[in-house]
């Protein structure tokens, strides 16, 4: 069957994420979507799953890759357009995100021994002492923007630390790894592509630059014995070795931000359900799944078929790239029931949720980011039982890694 022969009639509807609206609150459109078209042909020849099954089981199958190299149906048009535009086409990116197996289960593995469980949890300490300063900054001022305060600066300091990476002008990689992950995002105009391809050629300098100071300035670091990996042979080449540093240091940061952020806004929002985790410390670790799970941080994953696949009795054709709705299929009442859009901090089985992917790429960084957000939030709310969104919050504008600009409140 062809694409053509299996996409939906006209009167259905489209996924649209530069709808009004959407960026406020995308969940009603989810809803649509599963109601209408759980296996979705987009306007620009992606194809989008929006049902919790669908996406579990494209995220655990082997047969999928997520090498972009791999998409056979493209839309000729529009590449023309963005090579043209871009100059050139992008250099592959050889981090274990974009890389099928055997070299996946290689680059993974060399890269997991730093985020043992032991290792993690021995973080503990340093993730307490820094939200504790961020929050002593909010209570002196009365108040402040939760997201510049605690929400970015927190995942970006455990991961550069983590790492060791030098001091350096954080505002200048604030803005260059802002830019670069809006390449996950589905729609983009021509000009982002340009934006983002300078972006990355910036940030990529910036990391080569760091590994040779790194050389130089060995440490007890993640950085250091990613290095030490690296000069032993083959086990991972040089560009290898940059591209899993950048990947490490962009998605241990853009990710959690709005964990905490977002988490934080709908708890003001829900103040019920916010003096439930005030008041039983028991619900630090556990209520982090269901605020991953409501919030979903990441919104959507993606994989490149290698062969036909029928979902829900429409095949989805050899070579194409295909979206696993992860925030939809978290508010999927099939699986969650009559109060998926609820928040729940009690819900059973929250922790199913595929807020961290599943299968072969789950999310590596899984623990630290509930670790720093279980101790952020928890911490939050018992030091300011009477906070209040005290302003306008701003959305980031990124349909995938979406987020808050700004959370301005008072404490
Ligand atoms: C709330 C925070 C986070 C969320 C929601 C999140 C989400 C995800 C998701 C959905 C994937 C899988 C992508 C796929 O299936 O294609 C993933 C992979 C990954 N994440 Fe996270 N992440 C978070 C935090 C972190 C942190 C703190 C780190 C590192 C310190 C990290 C490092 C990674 C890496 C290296 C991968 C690639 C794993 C692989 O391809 O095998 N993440 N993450």
């Amino acid at each position: 069957m062809t694409a053509e022969s299996s996409a939906a009639p006209t009167e259905s509807p489209m996924f649209n994420p530069l709808e009004p609206g959407y960026m406020e609150n995308p969940y009603p459109h989810f809803a649509e979507m599963r109601e209408g078209q759980p296996v979705h042909l987009s306007m620009v020849d992606l194809w989008v799953l929006f049902d919790h099954d669908d996406v579990f089981r494209l995220l655990r199958d082997p047969s999928m890759s997520v090498m972009d190299e791999k998409i056979e149906v493209r839309d000729e048009a529009r590449m023309a357009e963005m090579i043209e535009a871009v100059g050139e086409e992008f250099e592959r990116d050889s981090s274990m995100l974009n890389t099928d197996p055997p070299d996946h289960t290689r680059l993974r593995r060399l890269v997991s021994k730093a985020f043992t469980p032991a290792a993690i949890q021995a973080l503990r300490p340093r993730i307490q002492q820094l939200v504790d300063g961020a929050l002593d900054k909010i209570e002196a001022a009365g108040g402040g923007d939760v997201v510049k305060e605690l929400a970015f600066p927190l995942p970006f300091d455990v991961i550069s630390e983590m790492l060791g990476m030098p001091e350096t002008d954080k505002e200048q990689i604030a803005a260059w790894s802002g830019t670069l992950v809006k390449s996950l995002d589905p729609m983009l105009a021509i000009d982002a592509f340009i934006e983002i391809r300078d972006a990355s050629n910036a940030m990529n300098a910036h990391i080569d630059e760091v590994i040779r100071w790194k050389r130089e300035n060995p440490g007890d670091d993640l950085l250091t014995a990613l290095i030490a990996a690296e000069e032993d042979g083959d086990r991972l080449t040089p560009v290898e070795l940059r591209d899993q540093v950048t990947v490490l240091f962009v998605a241990g940061h853009e990710t959690t931000v709005n964990l905490i952020g977002t988490g934080i806004y709908e708890l003001l929002r829900n103040p019920e359900q916010a003096a439930i985790w005030r008041d039983d410390p028991e619900l630090d670790t556990t209520a982090v799944d269901e605020m991953l799970r409501f919030v979903s941080p990441v919104q959507f994953s993606r994989r490149i078929t290698l062969d036909d696949i029928d979902f829900q009795g429409t095949i989805i054709p050899k070579g194409m790239f295909v979206l696993a709705g992860l925030a939809s299929s978290n508010h999927d009442p099939k699986k969650w029931g009559p109060t998926a859009d609820d928040l729940d901090l009690r819900r059973e089985g929250a922790g199913q949720h595929l807020s961290f992917g599943s299968g072969a790429h789950y999310c590596l960084g899984a623990s630290l980011a509930k670790l720093e957000a279980s101790i952020a939030i928890g911490t939050f709310l018992r030091r300011f039982p009477d906070a209040a969104v005290s302003g306008d919050v701003e959305w980031n504008g990124r349909i995938n890694l979406r987020g808050l600009e700004h959370l301005p409140i008072s404490v």
